[in-house]
């Protein structure tokens, strides 16, 4: 394992949060802005997570879509403005189902390759031989059960999880498992309250609730559904804190609104030059030769693609082409 940079979060600080009884806070992010506002607000955990697929690709009501080079993008976008949280990479849909060494090595590409701190994975079952696999390669791994959305299908849709005595006893056995596969977290999504607390009490590692109740150790939402990005149903754990897609809608129909009366842009949002450089630009405008250099020049941006061009000039002398 690699020394942490400078300011991050150590992943132990984790457990003792726990054992203080300090609650932990976890958001998802999947750009270098919500990263850094995430920051900024003192978030601890980043999760890059897979519901990427659906809140940043357009995938409608799944997650398995998301590749591993989409989710590695993502992950690298967010580690560059996150220096204090714990970055997490989310190992999409069939990155580790398969075998634990393409699991490795799936959860290699996100530590070398994005800079994650840790990966998290779903399940419990088969993923315990990859948990401990991928921790023996040195990658710590968050493990996630309860309502597992890669297999949304088979769980019969985005349902509550352990809601009988038998299943909510198996959700405390698989937790405890993949506390002993060496996961330094478990999610807990879409549990009963009375289970995720049970759960929190026999796991010495933290666990982090989505729709579990307020007694586990941490709680994580999704970017878009508590910034009031996300559009249409939302599970009933989300608390929305602001309302940003009907901000954005009015700034956006504002704009096109001041674009169609010209009211934008105004003279403050424009640049002059000397009156002397104008007069003499217009003056040479009106020349006959100016005119047909500007007529050649017209003529030359519509000749078709494959058409012989003239030989590259160097740029004047104080032109800039970046913007100011
Ligand atoms: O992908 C994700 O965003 C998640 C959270 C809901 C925990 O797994």
């Amino acid at each position: 394992m690699s020394t942490p940079p400078k300011g991050k979060l150590p992943l132990p600080r984790l457990a003792e949060l726990k054992r203080d009884g300090e609650p932990i806070v976890m958001v998802t992010a999947y750009d270098a802005p919500g990263a850094r506002f995430a920051e900024d607000a003192g978030i601890d955990i980043v999760l890059v997570g897979d519901t990427a697929a659906m809140v940043m690709l357009g995938h409608e009501g799944t997650t398995v879509p998301v590749t591993m080079e989409e989710m590695l993008f993502l992950t690298r976008t967010v580690v560059r403005a996150a220096r204090r949280p714990i970055v997490i990479g989310d190992m999409p849909f069939g990155s580790y189902q398969v075998s634990d060494e393409a699991a490795v090595e799936n959860a290699i590409r996100f530590f070398k390759e994005a800079g994650a701190d840790a990966i998290k994975l779903e399940g419990a079952g088969p993923s315990l031989s990859r948990v401990r696999a991928i921790v023996a390669a040195g990658i710590p791994v968050m493990g996630h059960v309860g309502l597992t959305p890669q297999s949304a299908t088979m769980l019969g849709g985005f349902k509550t999880q352990g809601k009988t005595a038998e299943a909510a006893v198996r959700l405390v056995e698989d937790a405890l498992a993949l506390e002993d596969a060496g996961c330094f977290a478990v999610v807990l999504e879409a549990v009963p309250s009375p289970v995720a607390a049970e759960i929190t009490r026999r796991l010495s590692v933290p666990t982090i609730g989505i729709g579990a109740g307020p007694d586990c150790d941490g709680q994580v939402l999704v970017y878009h559904d508590l910034l009031g990005l996300s559009e249409g149903h939302l599970p009933r754990f989300v608390k929305r804190y602001a309302n940003l897609s009907r901000e954005i809608r009015d700034a956006l129909e504002a704009y096109a609104h001041d674009v169609r009366t010209g009211a934008f842009p105004e003279e403050q949002h424009t640049y002059e030059m000397p009156a002397e450089e104008l007069e003499e630009f217009q003056k040479t405008m009106r020349t006959p030769s100016a005119s047909r250099a500007s007529d050649q020049a017209r003529s030359a941006s519509s000749r078709p693609a494959n058409a012989q061009l003239p030989a590259a000039r160097s740029e004047p002398p104080g032109l800039k082409t970046s913007s100011p």
